[in-house]
């Protein structure tokens, strides 16, 4: 069918973003990752995941990934890993790109991941303590090997918004909770786990509901700030 998981091939672009991954590997964005506008990507969060196309976060993310291009009006999946835009280090998936550039802050990454996939021992499901806790364990962590890193509340904000995505897509928006293997396949293999009982959720997830859930992982994270002041890169 039209929106069946296909692998991208050689030449397909993909990102730092395991969302926006999945939905062009389900067909809901161009399978090549390329030529993506604005309105392509709210389209696809609704067709997908069921996210409110009037979410305010949702919108100001999509638009600030034309920022990671010279492109005027689209973005590939790849421009989105320009660091300082979206990107950001202490990800729960990825790398940080270092200030040598040594780093890979685009590709999963399962060493990196292991904090969030071990999250919340002795359950099948995560919930917004374990994502809180998850976000503290990957700083401790990134922070042994990369102490440099960049880590002032802008990180911490988008880090909080990051986890109340996978949340909500991949689980109950309302209670913050999600099913690790669901959560898994999604940032393991950036497919739908429809096979595993996985559905759309039926409640759209709206900027209340993200936001909410945001405040929450924020609430119940020990977070404090690393050093230098929150900036947005502006242009490649
Ligand atoms: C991370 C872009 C929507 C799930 C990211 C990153 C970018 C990005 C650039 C990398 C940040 C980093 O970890 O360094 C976007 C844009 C969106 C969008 C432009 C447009 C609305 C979504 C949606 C979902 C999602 C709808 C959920 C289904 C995630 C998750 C991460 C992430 C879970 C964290 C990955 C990690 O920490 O390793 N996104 N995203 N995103 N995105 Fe998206
Ligand atoms: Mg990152």
């Amino acid at each position: 069918s039209a929106h069946k998981w296909q692998a991208p091939t050689a030449t397909d672009s993909r990102g730092p973003c395991p969302g926006l991954n999945t939905l062009a590997n389900h067909g809901f964005l161009p399978r090549n990752g390329k030529n993506i506008t604005v309105n392509m990507v709210m389209d696809a969060i609704h067709d997908g995941f069921n996210f409110d196309k009037g979410a305010e976060i949702l919108r100001v993310a999509a638009k600030l990934g034309l920022l990671t291009t010279d492109e005027i009006d689209n973005y590939m999946l790849e421009d989105l890993a320009l660091h300082g835009t979206l990107e950001h280090d202490v990800s729960l998936s990825r790398s940080d790109i270092f200030a040598d550039g040594s780093g890979d802050n685009l590709h999963f990454n399962e060493t990196v991941f292991t904090t969030l996939a071990n999250s919340n021992p002795g359950s099948d499901v995560y919930n917004v303590t374990s994502a809180a806790a998850a976000l503290d364990q990957r700083l401790a962590l990134d922070m042994i090997e990369h102490p440099d890193l960049t880590n002032t509340i802008k990180e911490f904000f988008v880090r909080a918004i990051e986890s109340s995505f996978y949340l909500s897509a991949m689980g109950d928006p309302i209670k913050g909770i999600a099913k690790q293997e669901f959560v898994q396949i999604f940032f393991r293999e950036e497919r739908l786990p429809i096979a595993e009982g996985w559905v759309r959720s039926p409640v759209l997830i709206t900027n209340e509901i993200l936001g909410n859930l945001t405040g929450q992982i924020q609430q119940l994270s020990n977070w404090t700030s690393g050093p230098g002041c929150p900036w947005i890169r502006l242009q490649p």
